[in-house]
């Protein structure tokens, strides 16, 4: 684009005028600051910073209308574009109009317009490297990430210096995996033990750990997807250094049983007179949705990401106890930063979003809980009430903004194809890419066309009835219109057995 054609060229022009104007105050100044407002709306304003401490004087309040507006009449979204369809009801069939309804929850959250809120003077006037030891600008982003650090511990029973800010839980598994492994190899351990539906920044860092020789037991799991605890205890060796098994899984919502593996670990290492091997936990889908106490619980390392949590994407934890230590060896090398575990510039707006947004989770965890419980019996009951042949994949009291149905004799590509009008995902979001049937459920035993035919519904902070019910009705149409079309279905509704069928080979 010429430059005389580009629209953004005078407001660029008066900013960098703006930028090289001589500071007429040394007290107070003013300063160009985007306002901290919803995102599509922000605006390029002056207002007033105290020149000798650059603080921000309003710190902008989070305003309540934001969320509720979520479930208006108008379906205006919490940010001003239509997130969430209307549910207008024509000749007894729901339609959605605007964006698809996002029932993803476990691909990622919206982020909270509170962390939004909370993050913006960190990118405009609070810029500073919390690094740098030496101006008020370094002082005052390391100060915020220093309380966003506390809100972390916090939120899981951890000291704040057992807190160690990465890119996100995939990084976080990968430091913990790797690291714990390579640093108790010199003593001669080199075998882990883990579980078939981990994760994959899991699996796959345990089969780079086999390709450098160390050892991996993959669990399998029990039909409803809960570790079996004798099954943990047969696989323990005095040369096991880790066991690592996530808290909440991502496809089917499992609650895995924490404090009962780590007193398992303990028990057998007492038992048999040797080292205890570490727990670590992958709590992705577990932090800031169900209560999590890593003193109570007895993990000694667990991985977060701020992205499930309404907070912003690219930033998570790894909780690393100090006390009694657990040593790892780095992945990555340089500054020091992050009691030399992670190297690397803090990214201070991130860090202090995913702060405030477990500080939100804190106060908001019981609420949530019980609107999202709410939420999915009714959209369980919705459907299993109208549709018959569901298979819900998983242990039912699993965590309930997490609800996988399969649906028999309904083509799974058919029916997410039917479905656009709503964002879910079969199987795990970041392995949906490929056709191949979900891994996890093929580990509770699932024939693949039921493991084909499943769905996750994923339900939120910001999901609303209106939402439920909508999706109830086009659940129900569509795998009935399905249904009718399919040769199998008309089978089974004639009374036919088509599990005794000899179907001739081509
Ligand atoms: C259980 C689990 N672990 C790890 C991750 C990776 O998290 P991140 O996106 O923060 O790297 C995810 C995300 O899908 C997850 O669900």
């Amino acid at each position: 684009m010429s430059s005389a054609m580009n629209p953004l060229r005078p407001l660029l022009r008066s900013a960098i005028r703006r930028a090289s104007a001589p500071v007429s105050s040394a007290r107070m100044a003013r300063r160009t600051l985007v306002t901290p407002t919803n995102i599509n709306h922000a605006q390029v304003s002056d207002i007033q910073v105290n020149a000798t401490q650059g603080v921000r004087e309003d710190p902008g309040e989070f305003d309540e209308g934001d969320v509720i507006a979520s479930e208006s009449q108008s379906g205006e979204g919490m940010f001003g574009f239509k997130l969430n369809p209307v549910a207008t009801k024509t000749g007894g069939h729901a339609k959605s109009e605007g964006r698809p309804i996002y029932l993803d929850m476990q691909a990622t959250t919206p982020m909270d317009p509170r962390v939004l809120d909370r993050m913006l003077p960190f990118f405009t006037e609070q810029f500073g490297n919390p690094h740098s030891r030496t101006h008020a600008y370094g002082w005052e982003a390391e100060s915020a990430v220093d309380e966003a650090r506390k809100h972390v511990a916090s939120l899981v029973g951890a000291h704040e210096k057992d807190i160690v800010f990465t890119s996100g839980a995939t990084e976080s598994n990968n430091m913990i995996v790797k690291g714990i492994a390579k640093f108790y190899q010199k003593s001669g351990r080199k075998h882990i033990v883990t579980t078939q539906t981990e994760h994959k920044c899991v699996l796959d860092s345990c089969r780079y750990l086999e390709s450098q020789g160390f050892e991996v037991t993959y669990l399998p799991v029990l039909p409803n997807g809960l570790v079996s605890l004798s099954e943990l205890r047969a696989a323990l060796r005095p040369t096991t250094t880790l066991v690592t098994i996530m808290a909440v899984n991502n496809e089917i919502g499992v609650i895995q049983p924490l404090k009962e593996i780590s007193d398992t670990i303990r028990s057998w290492a007492k038992e048999n007179g040797v080292t205890k091997p570490f727990f670590h936990t992958d709590g992705a889908q577990a932090v800031g949705k169900i209560p999590i106490d890593v003193e109570a619980m007895g993990i000694d390392a667990m991985s977060i990401s701020a992205h499930k949590i309404y907070g912003p994407k690219g930033v998570g934890a790894a909780y690393v106890r100090r006390r009694p230590r657990v040593r790892l060896e780095p992945l990555i090398h340089g500054g020091g930063q992050e009691r030399g575990l992670r190297s690397g510039t803090v990214a201070a707006p991130l860090v202090v979003g995913m702060g405030e947004a477990c500080r939100i989770a804190m106060e908001d965890m019981p609420a949530d809980h019980a609107r999202i419980k709410v939420l999915s019996d009714r959209l369980v009951k919705g459907i299993t009430s109208q549709v018959d042949q569901i298979v819900r994949n998983g242990d039912p009291s699993g965590y309930p903004g997490c609800v996988n149905l399969s649906f028999s004799y309904v083509e799974g590509e058919s029916l997410l194809m039917a479905l656009k009008d709503i964002a879910l995902s079969s199987g795990s979001a970041c392995t949906s890419a490929s056709l191949e049937p979900s891994y996890v459920l093929r580990a509770l035993g699932a024939a693949d066309d039921m493991a084909h035919s499943s769905l996750r519904f994923g339900i939120g902070r910001f999901t609303t009835e209106a939402e439920i019910d909508l999706v109830i009705d086009r659940i129900v149409s569509v795998v009935n219109r399905l249904r009718e079309m399919s040769p199998l279905w008309e089978m089974v509704q004639e009374g036919i057995d088509i599990s005794k069928i000899e179907w001739a080979a081509h």
